[in-house]
């Protein structure tokens, strides 16, 4: 067993846990925080998207004592204009994909606008979130409900 300081949500939690628990892990089963959700578990399908100083990371990749002394963000902490855009948009049908797509957008829309080139194209548009930016930035985060449309439209009120 390790001891670790995780900050999550502005609040300090220590935890003794095993070295090889991943950051989701510690979130979901020791701190509570479920709004974090596994999905494929080996970073294909974005559902764990938490962020980490601001960045979007894929929490089920990250070991947990690799992010003491940063700060954690999760859906549960998080107050950003985009949770009401999707509500809007209908930007979810189920829920599972959808704490993930948040926490992936906001993440997406500070890389934009720090002129962050997309991993993809490898350019920086540099200019308005068209929708096809908008998913080619967001295509780590799968929706196997197929809202895609909503998704795009909640991100695009809030990149305006
Ligand atoms: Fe982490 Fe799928 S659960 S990417
Ligand atoms: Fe169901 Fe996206 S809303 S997986």
């Amino acid at each position: 067993m390790v001891e670790v300081r995780l900050r999550v949500n502005g609040t300090d939690e220590p935890l003794d846990i095993q070295p090889q628990v991943s950051l989701l892990d510690a979130l979901r089963e020791y701190l509570g925080l479920t709004g974090t959700k596994k999905g494929c578990d080996q970073g294909a399908c974005g559902a764990c998207t938490v962020l980490a100083d601001g960045e979007r990371i894929n929490s089920c990749l990250a070991l947990a004592v690799q992010y003491e002394g940063r700060e954690i963000t999760t859906i549960e902490g998080l107050d950003h204009p985009l949770q009401g855009a999707f509500v809007r948009h209908d930007g979810f049908q189920c829920g599972y994909c959808t704490s993930g797509q948040i926490c992936s957008a906001v993440g997406m829309l500070a890389e934009h606008k720090d002129g962050m080139p997309s991993a993809v194209t490898k350019q920086a548009s540099g200019g308005e979130l068209s929708a096809a930016e908008i998913r080619e930035r967001m295509s780590g985060n799968l929706c196997r409900c197929g809202a895609y449309n909503g998704i795009v439209g909640a991100i695009q009120e809030v990149a305006r």
